[in-house]
């Protein structure tokens, strides 16, 4: 399917104003809630990372910082929940507050995966955080400890979410509509 180019219909759903808006309020909330407990953020990639590094200097607490690479198997299999580990964490979670930082929360299969992975380090705690919610396209029944912002069931791009790999620069978060050729008529 094409998809186009974001650029060229660019119909914005989160602009970078309402996204710098509501990420000073999560911090502000992350903030309040570790008073104390130095969080250690755990960034998921690739998809993460954008929203991290706005989110950290929303944070106004010690926190330390990783990121855990994952990919699905295959293309055929996207929200399948099986995925490989690209990048493993770089130090051991064992005993800390570990908040997952993640940029889409869908069907949830990732995000079980996810906890079930890390759950298994002992963590003291492990909690998420995504900036959105497609709450409606959930199939496993995980949460998230905040959320960003609900969004419905269309496809975004955009401040690190990609289609196949692009758009991940894009400032605002859009949304993408697959191209509709015309069809022939029979006249
Ligand atoms: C996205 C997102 C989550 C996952 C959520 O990653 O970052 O990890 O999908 O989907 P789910 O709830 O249906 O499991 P994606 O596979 O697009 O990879 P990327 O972060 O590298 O873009």
């Amino acid at each position: 399917m094409d998809h186009g180019k974001a650029n060229q219909a660019p119909e914005i759903l989160l602009s970078r104003y309402q996204i710098e808006q509501r990420v000073g309020e999560l911090g502000a909330e992350i903030t309040r809630d570790y008073h104390g407990r130095a969080p250690h953020l755990v960034g998921i990639l690739k998809g993460a990372w954008v929203f991290m590094a706005d989110l950290v200097r929303h944070i106004d607490i010690d926190v330390t910082v990783d990121f855990l690479g994952i990919t699905s198997y295959g293309s055929g299999t996207k929200s399948s929940g099986e995925v490989k580990i690209t990048k493993d964490l770089d130090v051991s979670i064992e005993n800390r507050e570990v908040l997952i930082v993640e940029d889409i929360l869908d069907t949830g299969r990732t995000l079980k995966y996810l906890q079930q992975v890390l759950s298994a380090h002992k963590p003291r705690s492990v909690r998420v955080v995504t900036l959105l919610d497609k709450r409606s396209r959930r199939i496993v029944p995980v949460r998230a400890d905040y959320v960003g912002f609900e969004i419905a069931d269309v496809f975004v791009v955009g401040y690190g979410l990609d289609f196949d790999q692009k758009y991940r620069e894009l400032p605002d978060i859009h949304v993408l509509r697959p191209v509709v050729q015309p069809q022939p008529t029979d006249s």
